[in-house]
């Protein structure tokens, strides 16, 4: 048989079962960029925030090239000005393939393993290994299958079966695996099959064209194709991508392939990642695999130690190192576990790898379209009055607490017998929850009569 190259398509059947729930960021679906890397002010639920939006697609570029590693990245910004919002707008705009992982500074902090162990964790699941094999498989119509019982009733069974394409017509010799596995798939004549070569899995495509006439013999859903072509034997292209995270899971003896499956996947040794490390780069170098930095987002980042910031410094040298991004609220702070202030709580040294990003706060038009897309994503309707009142909460209040009134009054308004929320329905919300000014304006008030007061501590301590 002629060595063909080609590579068949064979259809992958994908099952994906998607539990949908109103998140805080569940209406961001890009970042609303052009193809000229231009942001438009409202597109894929991204309003405004044109700069840092710009900025991002860049970076965002350079992430789809896939062609440098330990690059970092701060979004730097007061709190509500969409941060996070859009390292989501990252995360949605890449392929499937390209790896994202999202954590916060403060989930590393754990008694099952050490903070540089989580963050090795964290930093590998970002990078994603494509691995190609190649497998040859049989393509073609069943003619026929013949299978002889011996006439004991006992004892193995043998058969043939008749497979063809357009051009050419085989006969092959059936153990009794593959005559298990066709009558298990129930494959009939007229049935179009591949049969995977080195595993004997057999997949059914459909029936035949030409054996349409035959169709009010059978159920609707049953699929026609056309009969292939070229030769019986095919070589096919398979491509997996796993993360390096997996590959050391599945390779790490203490824990095993199931470990992925509960998340409880313990320190893993450093010789096990070496000699992944190893066996990564010798498939690359044979064009085996192919190595996808794909993207670690740490927010609120001040949450880190010293001893992370060291490591960070360190890991995003590696050339199998991601792209990180990073977001944080703070200003001029201290860093964790320190007594020295830094921008961001960040240390200088690392500061200086970065490129920030710095976003601003909304305008009130900007204000009224996020809210705008927030009531339509949580299926709340309000009538134009009530958006203006909202709005107005936003600007003075803060824009979290605006979109959270959207909820609430939906409710009253529900439980009103009302389909559209009023002003009176946000007046009644605004009443019953208090925002943060309020509140601390209340506890000022009546700080006598709270447990622990202690007013002089005026700043927040984040260590
Ligand atoms: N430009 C925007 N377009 C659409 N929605 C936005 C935009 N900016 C923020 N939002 C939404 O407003 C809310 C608050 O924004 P987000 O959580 O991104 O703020 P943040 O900058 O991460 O704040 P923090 O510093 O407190 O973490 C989220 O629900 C977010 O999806
Ligand atoms: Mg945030």
């Amino acid at each position: 048989m002629a060595a063909q190259m080609t590579a068949t398509k064979v259809p992958e059947v994908r099952d994906i079962t998607r539990i949908e729930r109103i998140g805080a960021h569940s209406h961001i679906r890009g970042l609303g960029l052009d193809d000229a890397l231009e942001p438009r002010q409202v597109c894929q639920g991204m309003v405004g925030q044109l700069a840092a939006r710009r900025a991002a697609g860049i970076i965002l570029e350079m992430i789809k090239d896939g062609h440098i590693a330990g690059r970092a990245v701060l979004i730097a910004g007061q709190p509500g000005t969409g941060k996070t919002a859009i390292a989501m707008g990252i995360a949605q705009s890449l392929g499937q393939d390209t790896p994202f992982t999202a954590i916060a500074g403060s989930e590393i902090f754990s008694l099952e393993m050490s903070k540089t162990e989580a963050l090795s964790q964290a930093f590998r699941k970002a990078i994603g290994v494509r691995i190609k094999e190649e497998t040859e498989i049989i393509e073609g119509e069943v003619v026929e299958i013949q299978i002889d019982r011996p006439a004991t009733g006992t004892g193995t069974k043998v058969g043939k079966l008749t497979l063809k394409t357009t051009e050419m017509e085989t006969i092959y010799d059936l153990g009794s695996k593959m005559i298990e596995s066709l009558s298990k798939e129930r494959v009939q004549a007229g049935d179009v099959i591949t049969i995977d070569k080195a595993t004997g899995k057999i997949n059914k495509l459909g029936r035949s064209f030409t054996r349409a006439r035959d169709y009010d013999a059978m159920g609707a859903q049953t699929q026609f194709v056309q009969c292939p072509e070229g030769e019986l034997q095919k070589r096919k292209e398979v491509v997996h991508t796993v993360s390096l995270h997996e590959i050391d899971v599945i390779n790490s003896r203490t824990q095993g392939f199931l470990a992925l499956f509960s998340g409880d996947t313990g320190e893993i040794k450093s010789e096990v990642r070496e000699q992944i490390n190893a066996k990564v780069s010798e498939w690359r170098e044979e064009g085996k695999a192919e190595i996808i930095p794909g993207v670690l987002f740490i927010d609120e980042v001040h949450m880190l130690d010293m001893e992370c910031f060291s490591f960070l410094n360190r890991a995003l040298e590696s050339d199998l190192s991601p792209v990180l991004i990073m977001a944080t609220n703070r200003g001029i702070t201290r860093i964790r576990g320190t007594n020295y202030q830094s921008p961001h709580g960040i240390p200088i040294d690392l500061l200086d790898r970065l490129i920030i990003i710095a976003t601003s706060p909304y305008t009130e038009k900007e204000t009224r379209q996020i809210l705008k897309i927030r009531y339509e994503e949580e299926d709340v309707e309000l009538s134009e009055e009530a958006l203006t009142v909202l709005t107005r909460i936003g600007l003075e209040t803060s824009l979290r607490y605006a979109i959270q009134l959207i909820s609430t009054a939906g409710v009253v308004c529900r439980k009103r017998g009302g389909t559209e929320v009023q002003v009176e329905d946000i007046k009644r919300v605004y009443s019953l929850f208090l925002d943060e000014s309020r509140s601390s304006q209340y506890m000022k008030e009546y700080q006598d009569s709270f447990l622990f007061n202690e007013t002089k501590a005026t700043q927040m301590d984040t260590s």
